[in-house]
Formats: structure tokens, C-alpha cells, sequence
């Protein structure tokens, strides 16, 4: 039954691979305007709990589900999803949780890509304009928002990485990305530890009162009582942050778990994953940013930085800073790495899919995607306001991942059953994991993510997002875009974004019923389980 698919051929190779898809972009570019604009040491509290109660628990089910479906040749959620609720329901039952777990991975892996692809670009010309100095002695407020507005440049450096990505999928998975993985991501970490000592060592070069020291001091003193003034909103916002650095919610964790042997260990390798992740994020991550715009632009500055901390507070810092071309640069390109890395996961997705379901080769199909995530990101692209870039991120990258969160329980451990579950998580493992984490699992997670969509609906309905009320138009406008702009245009982005969303939505459903009918075709027709590992 199973093809011969593509396996990792080294445990390290897997290991940095999986690092590598899970420290993004999110670890140094979202955490920090995050951690900032949520209180500091106020937002660190709920993190850490959401890390422990959601991010472990998650991981683990994610592998444990990828390496399953691996075994029976499939990369991708609908599949996956499908074989797993068998074990509670009919097949013609099970179909239906597979469709959804297919459309869900489908347009995560898409949608994301489509504006996040545009970010590593931004990455890549500002890497560039580091080493030429391009934005010293200006404006870069103004700096950003005219390469924003550069259409054949931000076109040039987002089509450059997607041609790298493309190539380095197009080679395969251990002949590709494992191959990349291996020199990139040691080279991320190094990046990453010049840079902190860096900013350590920076001392007070503007005001005696400012200083990276007060940047950490910030992050890292618990302030409860900022916490209780806005608890829900900074636990909404803390536990995202987990999902989203973490690769939690999208499909890729499953898809690269799927290259596993069907004995290889996924216990132990799964918290390696959290681990490595969680130390670029708070320890390398944490260490730059915020206390490097600490010292140069002040807390005010620092804090309100917000989106734009990475790209317009700190170029403002490298033009003023001993060596700052080449330390510039170090941080664009740690950008660039870190999101490159990421991206190859979510492309690879969505490679595998035609691979696995239409038998498509994969050289053909890296190029389909190529042109598919063209497309999907030309209107990101095209968007000088960054509005249907804000407005998707809305959806894909807070809603979309703990929707698909809470149905990786759904089917991994109930449906599955949990006694399956935990022996299959416990299949040539390297460690135990605890029985008591058993309810975390099965209980914890899942109701703590019911109250995450809950609680996001409710934000989301209060501020009209869903029936585009005047006053969520005006706070695009007014707060949200980039460039000045009209309702109108407002309008007509979130349009363009929730018409793409949509689409993407019935695309994945159809593919994925289609996917799983042609395959399964004689356990549906009849509706008995026939084919079993
Ligand atoms: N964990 C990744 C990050 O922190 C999330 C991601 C993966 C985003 C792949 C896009 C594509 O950036």
C-alpha cells in the first residue's frame, strides 16, 4: 500500500529541519511587537502557559498524527484525518473530518505563503540595502513605505525567494531540504548569537537612561498587574504567539512528521522541536529587538514599534551603530533564514499533495506551486496599504490555526481513542511522557482552545470584522494602513482578501474529497474499514 516515499536520512537532518520550520519569522519579527505592544513581562505569563498546556501538547499529537499518515503514504491532512476518525466512525463518516482536516491544511499552507512569502522578500532587500547602506541618513519610516510602494522591487526580491524555495523543494526531501536545512540553520543560530552579544554589549550610547539592559528587564519582570487590567486580550495574543511560532495549526508539523520511519521516535523529538524553537524565540529572540530598540530609540519608541519594529525602528538603530552596514545586514539575513526555512515547509505541503494525490512528479509540481503561490500573492503584492496582508493575517494566522488545533484532538485523540493515541506517541520512543499529561491532552488543550475561538469571535464581532462595519473600516485606515487611503480602498482589500480566502476553502474541500474518495474507493463504497497497517 505504501509508495516509497522520500524519508530524512539523518536524525539531525530531521531535527534542524523541524527547527528550521518552526523558527520563522515568528520567533524574531512577530514575538518581539508582540511581547511589546502586550505588557512585557505582563504577556510572558500567559505564554508560558500557553507553551505548556497547548504548545507541548499540540506537538506532540502533530508528529504523532504526521508519522501515522506517513505510513500509509500521505503528507497531507485530508488523508490523515480521514484514516484516523475510522477508528470511531464509518469510513463515509470519516470522509467528512478528512475533507475538513484537507481544506483546512490546504489553505493554511496557501494563504499563509501568500503573505509571508512576501515578508522573507522584504527580508532579502533589506539585507541588501544593509550592506549598501541604502537607508542610512533617511527617513525610515519613509524608507519602508517607498519600497512597499516599489513595485518592481518588492516583485524582484519576492519572486528571488521564491525561486531559492523552489529549487530547494523541487530537490526533494532529503536530497532538498534536508541538504538546505543543514547549512542554514546552524548559520541562523550563529547570526542570531553575534547579534545578541551585540545588543548586550551596546551600554547606553544615546541617554544614560536607555539601554538594552532596560529592554530585558522589561520582557523579563512579571507584571501581574498589567496582566489582570487586560488578561484576556494578552492571553488571546500570548497563546497565538505559541501557535504561530511553533507551526502549530497548519498542517506542516504533520507533513514533515510524515517522513518518518513508522518506529522513529516522536516523543522526545517532538519536545526537541519546542525546545530549540522556544530558545531562539525567548532567549536569542528576546535578546534582540526589543533591547537593541530599547537603547537606541527609547522604551516609548521601543514599545509602541509595533509591526514595524523589525523593518522601520531597527534600520534606524544599524545607520547610528559602529559597523551597522554589517550588522544590518546580519539581522536581515537572520530574517531572511529564518523565514526561508519556515517557507520551504508550507511549500513542500503543498508539493506533496499533488505528489501523493494526482501523481504529479515532483519537479513538475514544485513549479505549479511556484505559479499557484504566484498568484495567490500578487495582490499582497501589489498592496501599498498592507491592508490585505493585515486582514488575511486576521484570519489564517490567529483563527485558522486553532480551529485546525482543536480538530487535530478531535480526530488524533478522540476519535483516534485516546489508549491509540498515547501507544502510538509511545512507539519507539526515546522518552516517557508523563500519564498525567494524558488529561492535558484530551481535556486542557482543547477546552482552553474552545475559549481562544470563543474569545476571538467575540473581538472580532465586537469590532465588526465580520460584517465590515464603518468602524472596523476606519481603524483600517486610520491604524492599520500603511499608507494613507481611503475607506473605499479599505473596502475593496478586505474584499479581495476574504474573496481569496473563500476560494482557497473550496479548492482545498474539493481536492481533498476528491483525494480521498479515488483512493479509499472500495472501503467507501462499502463503508468498512479494508485497508489497515
Ligand atoms: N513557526 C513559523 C514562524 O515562526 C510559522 C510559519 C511557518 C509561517 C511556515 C509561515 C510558513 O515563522
Amino acid at each position: 500500500m505504501a509508495e516509497q516515499r522520500d524519508k530524512w536520512a539523518t536524525k539531525l537532518g530531521l531535527i534542524l529541519a523541524m527547527a528550521g520550520n518552526a523558527i520563522g519569522l515568528g520567533n524574531f519579527w512577530r514575538f518581539p511587537y508582540q511581547l511589546a505592544s502586550n505588557g512585557g513581562g505582563a504577556f510572558m505569563i500567559p505564554y508560558f502557559f500557553a507553551l505548556f498546556f497547548l504548545g507541548i501538547p499540540v506537538m506532540w499529537i502533530e508528529w504523532t498524527i504526521g508519522r501515522y499518515g506517513g505510513k500509509y503514504g500521505h503528507g497531507t491532512l485530508g488523508p490523515m484525518f480521514y484514516l484516523m476518525s475510522r477508528e470511531s466512525l464509518k469510513p463515509k463518516s470519516a470522509l467528512w473530518f478528512g475533507v475538513l482536516g484537507g481544506l483546512l491544511g490546504f489553505s493554511v499552507s496557501s494563504l499563509l505563503s501568500s503573505y509571508y512569502y512576501q515578508i522573507i522578500g522584504w527580508s532579502a532587500a533589506y539585507t541588501w540595502y544593509s550592506l549598501t547602506g541604502a537607508y542610512f541618513g533617511q527617513d525610515t519610516y519613509k524608507f519602508f513605505v517607498g519600497y512597499i510602494s516599489n513595485t518592481s522591487a518588492v516583485l524582484f526580491f519576492w519572486a528571488l525567494t521564491m525561486v531559492l524555495l523552489g529549487i530547494a523543494v523541487g530537490q526533494g526531501v532529503s536530497k532538498g531540504i534536508e541538504r538546505w536545512v543543514k547549512v542554514m540553520m546552524p548559520a541562523l543560530y550563529v547570526f542570531a548569537i553575534i547579534l545578541v552579544i551585540r545588543a548586550l554589549t551596546l551600554g547606553s550610547p544615546v541617554k544614560p537612561e536607555w539601554s538594552a539592559i532596560g529592554g530585558l528587564s522589561y520582557i523579563w519582570t512579571p507584571n501581574f498587574s498589567a496582566l489582570s487590567k487586560n488578561f484576556f486580550k494578552i492571553a488571546l495574543a500570548a497563546a497565538g504567539q505559541i501557535f504561530f511560532t511553533l507551526s502549530l495549526g497548519m498542517g506542516i508539523i504533520h507533513n514533515y512528521a510524515s517522513y518518518l520511519g513508522p518506529e522513529d521516535d516522536v516523543a522526545l523529538s517532538g519536545l526537541a522541536t519546542v525546545s530549540l524553537n522556544e530558545f531562539a524565540e525567548v532567549i536569542l529572540g528576546g535578546s534582540l529587538a526589543i533591547p537593541i530598540a530599547f537603547a537606541y530609540l527609547g522604551p516609548e519608541k521601543a514599545i509602541k514599534g509595533g509591526v514595524g519594529l523589525a523593518y522601520m525602528a531597527l534600520p534606524n538603530v544599524f545607520m547610528h551603530m559602529p559597523a551597522g552596514r554589517i550588522f544590518g545586514a546580519f539581522w536581515f539575513l537572520l530574517l531572511w533564514f529564518a523565514g526561508f526555512t519556515s517557507a520551504i515547509a508550507t511549500y513542500n505541503y503543498l508539493v506533496a499533495m499533488l505528489e501523493e494525490d494526482i501523481h504529479i512528479d515532483r519537479k513538475k509540481g514544485t513549479w505549479m506551486v511556484f505559479v499557484w503561490l504566484f498568484i495567490l500573492g500578487l495582490p499582497i503584492a501589489l498592496d501599498k496599504t498592507l491592508l490585505v496582508l493585515t486582514d488575511m493575517d486576521m484570519w489564517v494566522g490567529s483563527y485558522f490555526l486553532v480551529l485546525l488545533g482543536f480538530f487535530d484532538i478531535v480526530v488524533g485523540l478522540w476519535l483516534f481513542k485516546p489508549d491509540n493515541f498515547w501507544e502510538e506517541l509511545h512507539k519507539g520512543a526515546f522518552i516517557n511522557v508523563p500519564s498525567w499529561f494524558k488529561p492535558i491532552m484530551l481535556y486542557i488543550a482543547p477546552i482552553y482552545m474552545l475559549i481562544l475561538l470563543a474569545g476571538n469571535t467575540w473581538n472580532y464581532a465586537k469590532g465588526g470584522v465580520f460584517t465590515l462595519s464603518p468602524a472596523y473600516m476606519q481603524d483600517l485606515v486610520k491604524n492599520q494602513a500603511l499608507v494613507s487611503t481611503t475607506i473605499g480602498y479599505a473596502k475593496h482589500a478586505v474584499t479581495v482578501a476574504r474573496g481569496m480566502i473563500f476560494i482557497v476553502i473550496i479548492i482545498g474541500a474539493i481536492e481533498a474529497y476528491m483525494a480521498i474518495k479515488k483512493k479509499y474507493k472500495e472501503e467507501l463504497e462499502k463503508n468498512e474499514v479494508i485497508i489497515k497497517l
